[in-house]
């Protein structure tokens, strides 16, 4: 796929959103950290423009990102935003100054002049919302650079250099705050850049089979499944490049949810033809976990584990040089740490984080570009009923990212049947496909309760639904409070071992989706 807009990263938190808007255009883009933009990438990426995104330095600190100047003798078009706007006016000359007023939250922009960036959809002398972000401004435009747009503050909000297409907003467009942020995009693209329409899961699942045949010749892969849809797209993907020279294997961790590794093993063999080596792991995966709470010790425990289980079944088949992984975009992005401080890894995904540095297997991951909605999207391309592609996700980790504290076979017993009865609650009131995630945490707290004429202590069980397009962010769903009183008592009269039910209203952020 060619690489039309070519993002750098200055660290902000919302880069990624930059990369969905693009694609949600019909352009392919990649975003890469801005200290790895160099002429060799420029030569081998061929991007038609570039967007600089924000960060959270100030362009005035010593140490602040900065990027080789070649970037703008290469004649392409940029857009810079707020960060990335501010670089721009610095390397022209400009000055940028901490202000008394800073914007943060939503604020109305007054278009002051026509440009192309804002034509066809954008009025002289009217009021537009927007999402702002900001404590340093641009006081000063480099030279041949114009105003377009003002806050009400009176801060530069769109500025540009027409004749050098290079274009700054001192807002966020990728935000959904921002009115019109997605036609402000387009017009970056299409009418300034002159992209053009690529992208669809059609023509990326042409590609990516013919790289998958090149990139195995006569090798063999063996695909870590996990059952959820992106290692099954994953697999199902793979097997209808190269046939009998995947091997799938299912690792039954012992921290799926209820009944999962059976339904895995059925839907393989009879709806997909693949066949599946089921490896039963879960004496292993316990006693290695055995009185291990720190989270992201859990991780690396798995992550390691799961590998080696891999090389050591790949042993059984000759010329297996690859290990085949559902790894998507998001996954890859906030694995990969390239700012030191300024941009934190906020959890290691076990399939990129939590990899051990020596691996005797090559990795393919096809869905390493790709965000979820692409993958379903693609999933539905390569004919796997939608009844499967709409399966909530599960993490890599399992139930050992939802069972806090200490991990105990009882535990995660508890977990899997109060887990089932609320995802089965769900169904049954039609609420399953309404939600992006739905699951049931265990907190390592116990509180006293009354059941019958005895006094209880036992454990309190969340309940987690969320909503969200891409789990980059998401929001708490609203139950009718029956369906939640419902469910606590469904989930506290048939679990022994729980005897609270909370729903959680955390969003993400300040949240995250899963709890360790
Ligand atoms: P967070 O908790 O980071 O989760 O808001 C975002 C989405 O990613 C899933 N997730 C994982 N998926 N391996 C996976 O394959 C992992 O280690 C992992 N951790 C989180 C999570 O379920 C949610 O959909």
């Amino acid at each position: 796929m060619k690489t039309q807009v070519l993002i750098i990263d200055f660290g902000s938190q919302v880069t990624k959103l930059i990369a969905r808007r693009i694609r949600e255009t019909g352009i392919y883009c990649e975003i890469i950290p801005f200290n790895q933009l160099n002429i060799d990438v420029v030569k081998k990426k061929k991007p038609k423009c570039f967007i600089f995104s924000g960060g959270p330095a100030s362009v005035n600190d010593k140490s602040a990102p900065s990027l080789d100047k070649f970037v703008y003798e290469l004649g392409l078009p940029i857009l810079g935003i707020c960060y990335g706007f501010q670089l721009i006016c610095k390397d022209f000359g400009g000055i940028v100054e901490t202000t008394a007023i800073r914007e943060f939250g939503r604020a109305n922009i007054e278009i002051k002049k026509k440009c192309e960036l804002t034509q066809s959809y954008f009025k002289s002398g009217n009021n537009y919302q927007v999402w702002m972000s900001h404590s340093d401004s641009v006081v000063k435009l480099p030279v041949n650079f114009e105003v377009f747009a003002k806050s009400e503050n009176a801060k530069i909000s769109i500025a540009g250099n027409k004749k050098k297409k290079i274009y700054g907003l001192q807002f966020h467009p990728e935000v959904i705050h921002t009115h019109k942020g997605k036609d402000i995009i387009n017009n970056f693209c299409f009418k300034i850049s002159e992209c053009s329409k690529d992208w669809n899961m059609k023509s990326y699942k042409k590609e990516a089979l013919e790289n998958i045949k090149k990139i195995v010749g006569d090798n063999n892969v063996i695909c870590a499944l996990s059952g959820g849809v992106d290692s099954s797209v994953t697999a199902v993907l793979i097997h209808k490049a190269i046939g009998n020279k995947l091997r799938c294997i299912f690792v039954d961790t012992g921290l799926m949810r209820k009944n999962e590794p059976q339904f895995i093993k059925k839907i393989f063999l009879k709806h997909f033809k693949i066949d599946l080596e089921v490896i039963r792991a879960s004496k292993v995966f316990l006693k290695k976990l055995k009185d291990v709470s720190n989270p992201e010790k859990k991780r690396k425990i798995i992550g390691n584990l799961f590998i080696k289980i891999f090389e050591n079944s790949s042993k059984k088949y000759l010329n297996t040089k690859f290990l085949a992984q559902g790894t998507l975009y998001p996954d890859v992005i906030e694995s990969i740490s390239s700012f030191g401080d300024s941009k934190v890894t906020i959890k290691s995904h076990h399939n990129v984080g939590g990899l051990p540095e020596k691996m005797n297997l090559e990795l393919i991951e096809p869905l390493r570009n790709l965000f979820k909605d692409e993958v379903r999207e693609l999933g539905l391309e390569l004919k796997i009923p939608s009844k499967f592609i709409n399966r909530h996700p599960f993490p890599g980790p399992g139930l050992a990212i939802r069972i806090l504290g200490k991990i105990t076979k009882r535990k995660i017993k508890i977990l899997q049947e109060a887990d089932n009865i609320f995802i089965e609650e769900l169904k049954k009131n039609n609420l399953y496909d309404k939600i992006w995630q739905a699951f049931c945490v265990l907190l390592p707290v116990k509180t006293v309760g009354v059941m019958g004429d005895n006094r209880t202590y036992e454990q309190i069980c969340i309940l987690r639904a969320v909503t969200s397009l891409d789990g980059m962010t998401a929001e708490a769903y609203s139950f009718e409070p029956k369906f939640l009183s419902s469910c606590s008592e469904k989930i506290i009269n048939n679990v022994s071992g729980i005897n609270r039910v909370c729903y959680d209203y955390t969003s993400k952020p300040p949240g995250t989706i899963e709890y360790e």
